[in-house]
């Protein structure tokens, strides 16, 4: 029951992606010694490029592959605030992602790993258009975390406290039934 094994490993590897990129933007921009920083920011945007590359990919499996329904003992209002969080979650991640790839781009930046394979940059220079999406991006990313905190905290309470096969949805990251 549940999600397939794709939407699994992609919401894992998303996940854990996620959780890396916060802190290494923190750290990269909080004047830490400029060798690190040459390191974080190349992860960063590399690996952030990735990441929006597979949260478009995740959106499109999701609307192409209907989920089973959630256990009937989840009630109306717990699914409302698990679909509205969902969303939320989708929307920063995609606000993140793009405001950071366009931030760069339009910035004249390099994205090291794109570069490295002679992917050209999708946007031209424009200094307006970049300072506008580092604003959003550095918003954006308050959100993002709230909803993280949000999202956590109820698989938390399913899975540890209800026991109610809500987290089994998504965990393990390979389904069992092989599907
Ligand atoms: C889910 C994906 C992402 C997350 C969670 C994320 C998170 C962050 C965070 C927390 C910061 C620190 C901002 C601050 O404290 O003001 C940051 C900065 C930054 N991020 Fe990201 N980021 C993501 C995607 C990207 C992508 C795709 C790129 C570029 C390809 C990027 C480029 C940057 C840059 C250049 C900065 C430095 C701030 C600036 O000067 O613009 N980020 N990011």
């Amino acid at each position: 029951m549940g999600y397939d094994t794709t939407a699994r490993i992609v919401h894992w590897t998303v996940a854990l992606l996620v959780i890396l990129m916060i802190p290494a933007g923190l750290v990269m921009t909080s004047g830490v010694d400029r060798s690190l920083q040459n390191v974080l920011f190349a992860f960063h945007k590399s690996v952030g490029t990735i990441l929006l590359l597979l949260i478009a990919f995740r959106i499109i499996w999701r609307l192409t592959h209907p989920v089973s329904p959630l256990p009937a003992s989840v009630g109306a209002m717990q699914r409302l605030a698990a679909h509205a969080t969902h969303f939320g979650l989708y929307f920063f991640l995609i606000v993140m992602t793009v405001s950071g790839y366009v931030r760069v781009t339009t910035g004249g930046f390099p994205i090291e790993l794109f570069d490295a394979l002679g992917i050209p940059p999708l946007f031209p220079r424009s200094e307006a258009v970049a300072n506008t999406a580092k604003s959003i991006h550095a918003v954006a990313k308050y959100g993002l975390v709230l909803l993280i905190v949000m999202h956590v905290g109820a698989a938390v309470f399913h899975g540890l406290l209800l026991r109610d096969g809500v987290f089994s949805r998504m965990w393990p990251p390979f389904r069992r039934d092989s599907r």
